[in-house]
């Protein structure tokens, strides 16, 4: 059966049964046409987002893929975090109250490392910390977990597409294991991107966002993945973006996000999303894997 209508079918199935089944907790071999999970700031309604603490949640629900956000601090050093400033997810305001609007690229990482980036999800991830991008890849490392590594808002820092290659490269992260399986840089900002592409053409890229099905193919000269905001996947677009053969000569994918109910999920893997990138792993994945 042709791979998108045995999803078709599938998805119609679940939903059709979904009331009266329960699904598996543990993580069965999925099926190589299913959907790819990726856990969206690591497993992140169960632990502070973008924190070590996520990363290992998401181990624990057999989740292989992490998706991040990488920022630069003041004195050079890559973080992991999604908002520009520290208000949001850690106590900034309580630990340095006059360095308003506290901004991640005000502050040293010595700094950002004293403040606690978990105690804001609930008290009891009390103390943890800001990661840096060393520390987040060798937790994937231990666990063998992929990362989908957002370069966030690089128009603030320059040159952190090169940088983060770098980064990458020296933590061994450039090899052909994590090459082929294990790596994929996104980003909101096609410069961003194709500056990414240029420097490493062998690292998997994905652009977030939907161009218009006339553009794809400028974009499929940098990116190997559109990544659309799940409200603009249609069956038409999916099968226009898989149309187009990306830098590698091997057609483009499709990653869905933020997709937290079951019902899209099933959806998406019904319009025949390659992935679905979501703050609820392990429910999305005993959905559509
Ligand atoms: O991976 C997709 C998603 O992370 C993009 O939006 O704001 O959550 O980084 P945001
Ligand atoms: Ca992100």
């Amino acid at each position: 059966m042709h791979q998108h209508l045995a999803r078709t079918v599938t998805a119609a199935l679940f939903l059709g049964a979904s009331a009266f089944v329960t699904m598996p907790a543990q993580a069965a071999p999925a099926d190589p046409s299913s959907p790819t999970v990726f856990a969206h700031r690591g497993a992140s309604t169960e632990a502070p987002e973008n924190t070590l603490a996520a990363v290992r949640r998401a181990h624990e629900q057999h989740i292989k893929w992490i998706e991040n956000d990488v920022q630069r601090t003041k004195d050079g050093a890559l973080v992991v975090i999604h908002d520009a400033t520290l208000s949001r997810t850690t106590d900034v305001e309580q630990v340095f109250p006059d360095r308003s609007p506290w901004r991640v690229a005000d502050f040293t990482l010595a700094e950002i490392r004293r403040l606690d980036a978990g105690s804001w999800f609930a008290p009891r991830f009390r103390g943890e910390r800001v990661p840096t991008l060393q520390e987040y890849l060798t937790l994937l490392d231990r666990d063998q977990q992929g990362l989908l590594l957002e370069l966030k808002q690089p128009e603030l820092y320059p040159g952190v597409e090169k940088q983060t290659v770098d980064a990458l490269e020296k933590a061994g992260w450039l090899d052909q294991a994590h090459l082929a399986g294990r790596l994929v840089i996104q980003s909101f900002s096609a410069d961003a991107l194709r500056r990414t592409h240029e420097l490493r053409p062998a690292v998997v890229t994905g652009f977030l966002g939907s161009p218009p099905v006339s553009r794809l193919k400028e974009y499929a000269a940098f990116a190997d993945q559109i990544n659309p905001d799940e409200k603009d996947v249609t069956y038409a677009y999916v099968q226009a973006v898989h149309s187009v053969d990306g830098p590698d000569g091997k057609p483009l994918r499709v990653n869905a996000w933020t997709v937290d109910d079951l019902t899209t999920a099933v959806r998406m893997a019904a319009l025949g999303a390659d992935g679905i990138i979501t703050n609820r792993p392990d429910v999305i994945r005993n959905g559509v894997q």
